[in-house]
């Protein structure tokens, strides 16, 4: 078939067309991924001040572990540092939607929850948030892997995930791994 000037142009327009097309439906995918589905990078772009972590907000010892709040959301705080985290073990229910945010006073940690997908950087400054549903029960291994010093092998924490019956927050919404 004898290509025509005009046929070159029609076929022209009709790539330009898909291609816009397709990248019209990557952006649409990103922009609900992100308002719609909350799903965002760890970090979440959330600053925090390493200097004054321990001193105010709600990085303080009081404040670090699982709590929940009155609408039944569980959120974990746990502070990364040299070399170990704080608490050592917190406890999560299985099958509910948890939210786990973590701060660095001091260097770059990170962390993985083994078993799960779980896998975000600890960076000072920032706060690391992640949102995670534990299907399994038994006490998990959190591990730092980021090299943060001498001390790096030895930093670790446990996570115990109980079945959801066996969760008991107390009076004040709070769980730790010594009250079950
Ligand atoms: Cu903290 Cu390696």
């Amino acid at each position: 078939m004898p290509e025509t000037e005009e046929g070159i142009l029609r076929s022209e327009f009709r790539w330009a067309v898909i291609a816009v097309g397709m990248v019209s439906v990557i952006m649409l995918a990103l922009i609900y991924a992100g308002l719609v589905q909350h799903i965002n990078p760890p970090s979440n772009i959330e600053t925090i001040d390493p200097n004054t972590l321990h001193l105010t907000g709600e990085f303080t010892e009081a404040d670090l572990g699982t709590f929940v709040d009155a609408t039944g959301q569980v959120t974990s705080r746990i502070v990364a540092t040299q070399f170990t985290f704080q608490p050592q073990c917190f406890v999560v229910p299985a099958n509910r939607l948890v939210t786990l945010r973590f701060a660095s006073p001091d260097v770059v940690h990170g962390i993985l929850i083994t078993g799960t997908n779980v896998n975000t950087m600890v960076v000072p400054g920032y706060v690391s948030q992640v949102h995670t549903v534990f299907t399994k029960t038994g006490d998990l291994l959190m591990p730092c892997h980021e090299y943060c010093g001498l001390g790096h092998s030895q930093m670790w924490a446990t996570v115990r995930v109980v079945p959801e019956d066996e969760f008991k927050p107390d009076a004040a919404g709070r769980a730790s791994c010594a009250s079950g």
